[in-house]
């Protein structure tokens, strides 16, 4: 039996990728490639030392999933596949809407017809919008999202929620995961926006790599030690770690369950940018600037819960979370277009 991971040739799927080939799962990827390239799964490969098989394919695609479900026996879904750029969400919603909630509903269709019925889902930490308390654990209320993106992430987590509570042979494990970065040891795999970064880390390495001219810093008057927004930072290997735990915990009667992916620790902007000096001796020139609209001051996780009941906690610390980063954009100044 084999995982599928939709949206395997991104940034997040690829980290899985490894560590499900590593801990001796077999997997099948999935992916339109409309933000990944294909050259993704020949470096997987070339760290693990195993084949990734690869569909191109749309999520919304029914015929295209179908021939993946008959030809090739899965076992449980991982998915990642979605848009997930929080401003071109608010200019093209139509499409952020169709990608993401018909595509998840065409495949959740096309699984249960299968009678595959196991999914780990790739949701956010926005779902909690200007969160309720800080740390924020599970039981924190859903909030108002303030972008069609994050609204697909929250409805997304109705619909999966509403699956289950209605057909109980349905196991559904839905992740909120904080803000991940960093990058595979190997520096060979690793996070690679188009166009100009909207994300902190991939905008940090590109001033260190001197594709961008300096760093602005959305804001240094929100209610924190230095004034400048507060996030809590994950290795993206620790979150494909957390996948596989999470597989482990999808057997039958398992339900519904809910975790937080995330170290518990804030780290404001200029901390980032300290850190990231710090541990690369590379210097980021940046600029104060006013609020990003949409922007909250403070979110960090308590992610207990998972530690708890899955056995997993984050390991890497935001040394080595800059390191990694750094290590993949210098080594690929141009993502994967060498
Ligand atoms: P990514 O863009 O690198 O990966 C998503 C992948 O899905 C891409 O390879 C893309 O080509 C593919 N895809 C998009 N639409 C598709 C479709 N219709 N059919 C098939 N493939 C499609 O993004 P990521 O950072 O790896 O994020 C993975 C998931 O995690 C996404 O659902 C994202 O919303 C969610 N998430 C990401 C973050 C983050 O900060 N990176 C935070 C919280 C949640
Ligand atoms: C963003 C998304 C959120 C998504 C999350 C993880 C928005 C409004 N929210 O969250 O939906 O789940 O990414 O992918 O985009 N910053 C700068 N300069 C920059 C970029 C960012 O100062 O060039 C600051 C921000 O103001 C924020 C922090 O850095 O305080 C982190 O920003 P970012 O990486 O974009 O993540 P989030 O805003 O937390």
């Amino acid at each position: 039996m084999a995982i599928l991971v939709t949206g395997g040739a991104g940034y997040i799927g690829s980290h899985t990728v490894v560590e499900l080939q590593n801990a001796g799962y077999d997997v099948v990827v999935m992916d339109n490639l409309a933000n990944a390239s294909e050259k993704v799964l020949d470096r997987v490969e070339a760290i693990t030392g195993k084949k990734v098989p690869f569909y191109k394919a749309d999520i919304r695609d029914r015929e295209g999933l179908e021939e993946i479900f008959t030809k090739e026996k899965i076992d449980s879904v991982i998915h990642f596949a979605g848009l997930k750029a929080v401003g071109e969400s608010v200019q093209k919603p139509w499409e952020y809407y169709d990608n993401n909630i018909t595509g998840t509903l065409t495949l959740v269709d096309v699984m249960r017809k299968h009678n595959c019925k196991n999914i780990i889902f790739s949701s956010s930490a926005t779902v909690y919008g200007n969160p309720a308390f800080i740390p924020i654990t599970e039981e924190c209320p859903k909030g108002q999202c303030t972008n069609p993106y994050g609204w697909t992430k929250s409805m997304l987590e109705q619909v999966l929620t509403d699956i289950q509570y209605a057909d109980k042979e349905w196991n559904v494990v839905l992740l909120r995961y904080f803000n991940p970065i960093g990058a595979h040891k190997s520096g060979t795999i690793g996070e690679n926006p188009n166009g100009i970064p909207n994300n902190l880390m991939p905008y940090i390495t590109q001033v260190a790599v001197g594709r961008l001219p300096k760093l602005n810093v959305f804001g240094d008057d929100y209610d924190t030690p230095d004034g400048t927004g507060v996030r809590d930072y994950i290795h993206v290997v620790d979150l494909a770690l957390g996948h596989v735990k999470a597989l482990q915990k999808l057997e039958p009667g398992c339900g519904l369950s809910i975790y937080n992916l995330g170290t518990g620790v804030g780290y404001s902007v200029l901390d980032i940018v300290k850190n990231f000096e710090e541990a690369n001796g590379v210097k980021i020139p940046y600029e104060i600037q006013p609020r990003r609209a949409g922007d909250i001051a403070t979110c960090y996780s308590n992610a207990d819960k998972a530690e708890k009941e899955l056995g997993w906690k984050a390991q890497f610390g935001i040394r080595e979370m800059c390191e990694d980063s750094w290590r993949w954009q210098s080594n690929n100044p141009n993502g994967y277009d060498a």
